[in-house]
């Protein structure tokens, strides 16, 4: 069934330029955008969205690369939207993301791997709601 998912291109994609480029390819994948902004997380704001993580050791680091800069945040739909996103991006760690997908193509790193995307449908809609109202959202 059509489902949404929700995405961020990371302070590391918007610094070098890839907003574009990550976009086409989220496009030509066949995802409808249902709502987008430039945003920038707060410290707060990125210690709530983390929260699952904050017993990692890398949650300090974590949470001061997300807030460094602007973020792409968007809300995706398209048939199977969660899993078929995530197959798009690759695995977290972008040396051991397939050739093609967004993460081989634009991240450098496990910590820097230049896009988010939701794990699961109920995390899509928290994750969704946390940046954008329902009057955002089309
Ligand atoms: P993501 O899976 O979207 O959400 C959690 C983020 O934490 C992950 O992307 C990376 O940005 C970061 N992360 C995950 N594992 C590590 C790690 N081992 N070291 C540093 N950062 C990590």
């Amino acid at each position: 069934a059509t489902n949404r998912t929700f995405t961020m291109l990371k302070p590391d994609a918007v610094e070098k330029g890839h907003i574009g480029a990550i976009l086409e390819k989220i496009s030509a994948s066949g995802f409808r955008i249902v709502a987008m902004k430039l945003t920038q997380m707060t410290t707060a704001d990125a210690e709530e969205f983390y929260a699952i993580h904050s017993e990692r050791p890398f949650f300090p680091e974590l949470v001061t690369y997300m807030t460094r800069g602007p973020i792409v945040a968007a809300i995706l739909e398209k048939e199977n939207a969660v899993d078929d996103f995530r197959a798009l991006i690759g695995a977290t760690n972008p040396a051991d993301a397939a050739e093609g997908t967004i993460r081989k193509m634009f991240a450098d790193s496990i910590s820097e791997n230049a896009v988010h995307g939701s794990d699961s449908d109920d995390n899509a809609a928290i994750e969704g709601a946390f940046h954008f109202s329902g009057r955002d959202q089309f």
